[in-house]
C-alpha cells in the first residue's frame, strides 16, 4: 500500500478540487449550446470549435459561402414535401409579394447541386423541400437552424405546409396544428441516440397557430380548423390503413383507433409535424404546421381524388401561409432589394457553390 501522511491527502485533495475547477472552466467555455446575437440557438458546443460547417444536404456552407450576406434578411422558412410544391410557393410568393426579380433572372434552385432538398428565396422568404417523413425532414431542419444560426437571421418563423389524412373532415380542409403527437399519441419526438430513446418535447408555439388560423378568409371555399396531429412514421401501416403491402389487423380495429384519437382531439394524420415541433422548439425558433387533407381516414384510405382537384387543394395551405406572411412584411420588405444588392448577393450565391457535393454532373 503507497504510504500516506497527512499532505499525501490534502495533495489528492487539491488535484481533485483542481481537476473539477478545469472541468467547471471547460463546461463554461464550452457552453452547452451556442446562440447568436439575434437568438437562433444550437444546442451543440462543438459546432463553435468547428473551423468550417458544411450544410452538405443543402450544398452550402460555412467556408465556400457567405451565409449572411446570401440569407441575413430572412424572416419566414417555409417547407413541404416536394420540390414542386415549394416552387409553387415561392412563385406564388414572388406574386402576392409584388416582389420585383431584376430583369433577366430568374428563380433558382439554390440547392439543386445536392441532388437532395430544393431551395428558393424570395426576399425574407425561403422555400425548401423536406422530402418524406421524419428521418428526412430532420436532416433538413438540423441544417436549416444552423443556416439561420450563421447567417445571424433575427427571430425567424419555421412553416411546414404539406398534406395530411383527415379524420372527420371533409377532404380539402386545411389542419393548423395545436398540438404534435407521435404514434402513441405523446406530444415527443423519440429519437435513438448513442444506443437509447431520447424524447424530446414537440412543442409548438400555441399563439402562433392560432394567428395562422386567423388567417382563414369568410370567403375562402374551404374550412380552416385547428386541431392535434399524429405524425407517423409510416403512412401505410403507422396511419392504420388497410391497403398497404402488409397489414395484420381488421377494419374495426382501425375505426377503433381513429375514434379513439378524435376523442382526444386528433384532426388529422402525417409525418413530420413532431419533429418540426421538437427541432424547432430546442432551437428557440417558433414553428406551425399547416396542412390540407386530401381525404377522410373514416371513409377510406386510398386517395382517389383526381390529380387536378388535389393540386388546387395543396394550394390553399400556401394561401393561408402567405396571408400571415404579408401581414408581417413591410412593403419594401416585400418588393426586393434593390438591383445593386441583387448582384452581389447572386455572385455571392455561385461562389464556390459545387465544393461540397459529390456526384456533380459536368456542363459541357
Ligand atoms: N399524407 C399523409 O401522411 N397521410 C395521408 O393520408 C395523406 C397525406
Amino acid at each position: 500500500m503507497a504510504p500516506t501522511n497527512e499532505f499525501s491527502g490534502l495533495v489528492n485533495v487539491r488535484q481533485q478540487l483542481s481537476n473539477k475547477t478545469e472541468l467547471l472552466n471547460e463546461a463554461s467555455r464550452k457552453r452547452l449550446w451556442s446562440e447568436n446575437d439575434a437568438g437562433v440557438r444550437l444546442l451543440n458546443p462543438h459546432i463553435q470549435d468547428m473551423d468550417q460547417d458544411v450544410l452538405y444536404h443543402l450544398n452550402l456552407g460555412t467556408g465556400t459561402h457567405d451565409l449572411q450576406q446570401m440569407f441575413g434578411d430572412v424572416k419566414f422558412v417555409a417547407m413541404g414535401g416536394t420540390p414542386q410544391r415549394m416552387h409553387s410557393f415561392a412563385e406564388f410568393m414572388i406574386r402576392e409579394m409584388g416582389h420585383q426579380l431584376p430583369t433577366g433572372t430568374c428563380l433558382q434552385d439554390i440547392s439543386a447541386k445536392s441532388y437532395r432538398y430544393a431551395m428558393y428565396k424570395v426576399g425574407p422568404v425561403l422555400s425548401i423541400s423536406h422530402g418524406m417523413g421524419i428521418p428526412s425532414a430532420s436532416i433538413l431542419l438540423h441544417e436549416i437552424i444552423k443556416l439561420l444560426y450563421h447567417a445571424k437571421v433575427k427571430d425567424p418563423i419555421i412553416f411546414r405546409i404539406g398534406t395530411c389524412g383527415g379524420i372527420g373532415l371533409p377532404p380539402g380542409t386545411v389542419v393548423v396544428t395545436e398540438e404534435a403527437l407521435d404514434g402513441l399519441c405523446r406530444p415527443v419526438l423519440d429519437t435513438a441516440i448513442l444506443g437509447r430513446v431520447v424524447s424530446r418535447p414537440a412543442i409548438l408555439d400555441k399563439a402562433l397557430a392560432q394567428s395562422v388560423a386567423d388567417c382563414s378568409d369568410p370567403e375562402d371555399n374551404y374550412k380552416t380548423v385547428l386541431g392535434k396531429t399524429i405524425s407517423t412514421d409510416d403512412f401505410y401501416e403507422g396511419q392504420g390503413r388497410l391497403d398497404g403491402a402488409i397489414c395484420e389487423y381488421t377494419e374495426e380495429d382501425k375505426m377503433n383507433f381513429l375514434r379513439q384519437v378524435t376523442e382526444k382531439g386528433v384532426v388529422n394524420m402525417e409525418m413530420e409535424a413532431s419533429v418540426f415541433a421538437a427541432l424547432t422548439h430546442l432551437a428557440g425558433i417558433k414553428s406551425a404546421v399547416v396542412c390540407v387533407t386530401l381525404l377522410d381516414r373514416l371513409n377510406g384510405d386510398q386517395i382517389s381524388t383526381p390529380k387536378s382537384e388535389l393540386t388546387a387543394w395543396q394550394e390553399r395551405p400556401q394561401q393561408i401561409v402567405s396571408r400571415y406572411i404579408l401581414r408581417h412584411l413591410s412593403l419594401a420588405e416585400r418588393q426586393g432589394p434593390t438591383m445593386g444588392r441583387m448582384v452581389r448577393t447572386n455572385s455571392a450565391l455561385f461562389q464556390g457553390s459545387q465544393s461540397t457535393f459529390e456526384d456533380t454532373i459536368e456542363e459541357h
